[in-house]
């Protein structure tokens, strides 16, 4: 969703009201902004990087690598497999077997997969993150499981 043009100009003056543009002030200014909106949507973490002169691509590696930071709407399902080295040479075509078992819950954008940088679990390797919790030795089967288990809570 796009935002509008006060939408973005409000959050462009909250941020100049309480953050210094230095880079220092990434982690409380995201925190900030998923205090006030639930979620890091992809507009409001480009006006944050664009007000601290830290680059896109930094802010959002800098959100996923919080689990306590969403960068998805509440109520979306998010399955992060892990890119990492461990992850990568242990999972074979993990991806392609959760994207699978997802079927039209990936398609019509109930679960959001994606891949996410390394999750420290690397001995217990591939790991993926289900809704922000952690899952190692992972496979297919375990993580549909995981989330069926939590749908059904
Ligand atoms: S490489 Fe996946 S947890 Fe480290």
């Amino acid at each position: 969703m796009q935002p509008t043009r006060e939408q973005r100009n409000a959050l462009r003056a909250a941020l100049r009201e309480r953050f210094p543009r230095e880079r220092g002030q990434l982690l409380p200014a995201l925190h900030y902004v998923h205090h006030e909106m639930g979620f890091l949507a992809d507009w409001a973490m480009e006006v944050t990087g664009w007000h601290l002169g830290i680059p896109a691509s930094e802010v959002y590696g800098a959100a996923t690598s919080y689990s306590e930071l969403r960068v998805e709407p509440p109520g979306r399902r998010v399955v992060r497999v892990c890119a990492g080295l461990a992850c990568r040479s242990s999972a074979g075509g993990l991806m392609d077997e959760i994207a699978a078992g997802l079927g039209a819950a990936a398609a019509d954008g109930g679960v959001a997969l994606e891949e996410t940088a390394c999750g420290y679990l690397c001995g217990v390797a591939p790991a993926v993150q289900v809704d922000g919790a952690w899952l190692g030795r992972a496979n297919a089967q375990r993580v549909m499981a995981l989330l069926e288990r939590d749908e059904d809570a």
